[in-house]
Formats: structure tokens, C-alpha cells, sequence
């Protein structure tokens, strides 16, 4: 069941149409569902080698998403989530850290707790008025003491895609971390760019929650303080009657073990994302959402979400008058559509697999909207 082309991977898209919540939540894939069954089967055997066969998936997992980083297996460590590597990143840290004040609360609240619980941190919120995360805005909030800039790779409410290379430009060689569950395996970046990425499986990797991980750089390795470090961080047999050292690899930053069924998953989505080339992913989406923006313009709906694919991932955000909210809302739901509505946006993310009728669903929904609209 696994897919080796960009065909097979579009026909794997199985679920209803209408469906465009991907950064919401990612229907699991059919090859993941297939393969979380047969191991749960498999942990159900009381068989060593069976228990130890689902097991290897952790390091399968570990290494295709050092494959797809470009880096060593050994820098990787699967999470339970994004926000878990995160945290493991930000609580080791000292020195001024900038963060944007709209992010997703995976980094506000992270780095807001961090700094009052260990008083090592010197928090500076970035505050533009688009909320776009720019290397401008980085380059304008760069002080002497700034250690490290915190950044979404997709903006989980604008869409706008971080310029990694060009915050790298501006930061030299102080540490950037990087949250890309908006973002891994649908857009093509060059994550050497930044120190530390933190992501999940359960959005645009359809692997299902606790499938999370964390690559840190070996910059990262000799900066970070492993400061969240548990019993399976360090190296060896298990740590009885002694407690050494962390490891000094990635390992370090992990709490407890992993679940190998979690692990299943990833790597199961892991694989076909591989297959594909995350190239030919991101040129497809970006033609999706591309016919999303189309029918935005023809309603006049207005886009926040910016034009150039390579600032923008799966997410198209729309910013409609505020007494057009509703009704566009309930238009959208009325034609079966899954959306994300929020503060008065509209979240709108296809997926590679979103099909003309799901398209062709959204334009007609937009019509009608239209064609009720008070100017
Ligand atoms: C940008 C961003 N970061 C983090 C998260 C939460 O990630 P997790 O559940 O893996 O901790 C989300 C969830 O929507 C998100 O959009």
C-alpha cells in the first residue's frame, strides 16, 4: 500500500470531499491506518521478536526524518509533540530569546513559562502589524544579548512561510527554532538553515497525534541544556543504582520511551512523503491553494494569506468584512466544506489530494455567499 509516485500519493487521499482543514487535523492515510493495525496486531502476539519488529520503527522513523532534514539520525528524537520539543528546546536556553506575540501558543505560552520558572530566559515579543515574521522584523529586534529567535516555519493563522534562510542572513550564528508542524513534508525548505525543528505527524503527514519529533543542530546540541531530561536521555542500558551524564546526542532531550505504534505511523507517512519528494509536494499544493485564492478573488473575498508560493505553505486565510463572516461561514458549512473559522478568518488548507470537487464545492459556496452579500 505504499506510494511511490505523485499519482498513487494524490489517490491515497481517501476521505469525503469537502475536506479542507489540514492544518486542523490530517484524516490518517490509508497505508497508516493499514499499518497501525497490523502492529497492534503484532504487540498483541506476546512473541519477543514480533514486540521487537514494531519497535524498530523508532529508528526507522528517527532516520527518514534525518533523511528528509539532510542530517544524522542521531540528532533526532521523536516527541510525543511539537510543543514537547519545543519545550525541551526553550527550557534549556539562556539569553534574550525573541518570539512573535501571534504565535501559536505552542511558543508564547512555552516561552512565557520558561522564562518565569527559570529566570534565565529574557523574553522580547515581536509584534508587527501583519504578524509576519520577516528577517526585517528579526533584524530590527536584534539586540547584543539575543541568543535565540523562535519562529513558525507556516503561520498557523496566516499562512505566511517564513524566510529561514534570510532570518539565518540576519541572525548569524545565534540559535533559530523553529516550529514546522505547519509545514513538514508540504514545503520545500532548507531546514540546515535553522538549529532546532520541532513537528507532528497528525497534520499535513496524516500519521495521527503523538507523532511528534525534534532535530537539533550540533550548534543546538552544544548550546541547549538538556533541562527536561529523563531516564531514556542518556546513553547505555537503563541508569540503575548510578545516574550518568546526558546522552550527548539528540537522545537527550527525551523524557520517557517512545511509542512504537506512534513511531508506526510516522514512519509509515514518513515513507511516502520520501517516495514523493517534498519538491513535487509543495509545487502541487501551492497550485491548490492557488485555486483557493482564485475563487477568493472572483467573490472578492479578501486573501491575508501572501501570493508568492514561496512565502505561503497549505494554509489560505481569509479575511472577509467583519459582518461577512458569518454568512460565509455558514455557506461553507451548508456545502459540506471543513474549514477553520477563528477570529473572524477563515482558515482554508487543502491538501495534494483535494480534488476538483472539493474545489468546485468551495467556488459554488463562495457563490452563493456572493449572491446574498450586503455591500
Ligand atoms: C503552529 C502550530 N504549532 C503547534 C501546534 C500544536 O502542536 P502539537 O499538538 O504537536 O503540540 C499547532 C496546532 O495547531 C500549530 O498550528
Amino acid at each position: 500500500m505504499s506510494v511511490t509516485d505523485l499519482d498513487s500519493y494524490q489517490a491515497s487521499f481517501d476521505g469525503e470531499p469537502g475536506y479542507l482543514d489540514w492544518a486542523a487535523f490530517g484524516p490518517l492515510s490509508p497505508a497508516v491506518r493499514a499499518e497501525a493495525q497490523a502492529d497492534t496486531e503484532l504487540l498483541g502476539s506476546g512473541r519477543r521478536s514480533s514486540i521487537e519488529l514494531v519497535g524498530e520503527h523508532i529508528r526507522e522513523a528517527r532516520e527518514l526524518i534525518a533523511e528528509l532534514i539532510g542530517t544524522d539520525a542521531s540528532q533526532v528524537a521523536l516527541q510525543p509533540s511539537t510543543t514537547y520539543g519545543l519545550m525541551q528546546a526553550i527550557y534549556g536556553l539562556a539569553g534574550e530569546l525573541l518570539v512573535g506575540r501571534g504565535e501559536f501558543p505552542s511558543l508564547t505560552v512555552t516561552a512565557t513559562r520558561a522564562s518565569d520558572a527559570l529566570g534565565s530566559i529574557d523574553l522580547k515579543w515581536l509584534e508587527p502589524e501583519d504578524g509576519f515574521i520577516t528577517p526585517d522584523v528579526v533584524r530590527d529586534a536584534l539586540t547584543d544579548d539575543t541568543r535565540a529567535v523562535a519562529v513558525s516555519l507556516v503561520d498557523f493563522r496566516t499562512g505566511y512561510r517564513a524566510d529561514l534562510d534570510g532570518i539565518r542572513d540576519v541572525i548569524g550564528d545565534r540559535l533559530l527554532i523553529v516550529d514546522a508542524i505547519q509545514g513538514f513534508g508540504t514545503v520545500d525548505v532548507d531546514y540546515l538553515a535553522a538549529d532546532v525543528v520541532c513537528s507532528n505527524g497528525y497534520k499535513w503527514l496524516r500519521a495521527g497525534r503523538g507523532t511528534g519529533f525534534a532535530w537539533f543542530s550540533e550548534r543546538a546540541l552544544e548550546r541547549i541544556a538538556p533541562v527536561l531530561s529523563g531516564w531514556s536521555g542518556t546513553d547505555g542500558d537503563l541508569p540503575v543504582d548510578v545516574v550518568p551524564l546526558p546522552a550527548s546526542s539528540a537522545q537527550a532531550f527525551t523524557v520517557s520511551g517512545f511509542d512504537a505504534l506512534a513511531a508506526a505511523r510516522l514512519a509509515t507517512s514518513l515513507r511516502d512523503i520520501v517516495d514523493v519528494g517534498v519538491a513535487t509536494i509543495d509545487a502541487e499544493l501551492s497550485a491548490r491553494t492557488r485555486d483557493v485564492m482564485f475563487f477568493a478573488d472572483r467573490y472578492e473575498v479578501p486573501v491575508l494569506t501572501p501570493r508568492d508560493p514561496e512565502r505561503r505553505g497549505g494554509i489560505v486565510t481569509l479575511a472577509p468584512a467583519p459582518q461577512d463572516t458569518a454568512p460565509l461561514a455558514a455557506s461553507l458549512t451548508n456545502h459540506g466544506l471543513s474549514v477553520t473559522v477563528r477570529n473572524g478568518l477563515v482558515r482554508v488548507s487543502p491538501h495534494v489530494g483535494t480534488g476538483a470537487d472539493t474545489l468546485r464545492l468551495f467556488g459554488d459556496a463562495l457563490a452563493a455567499f456572493s449572491s446574498t452579500r450586503v455591500w
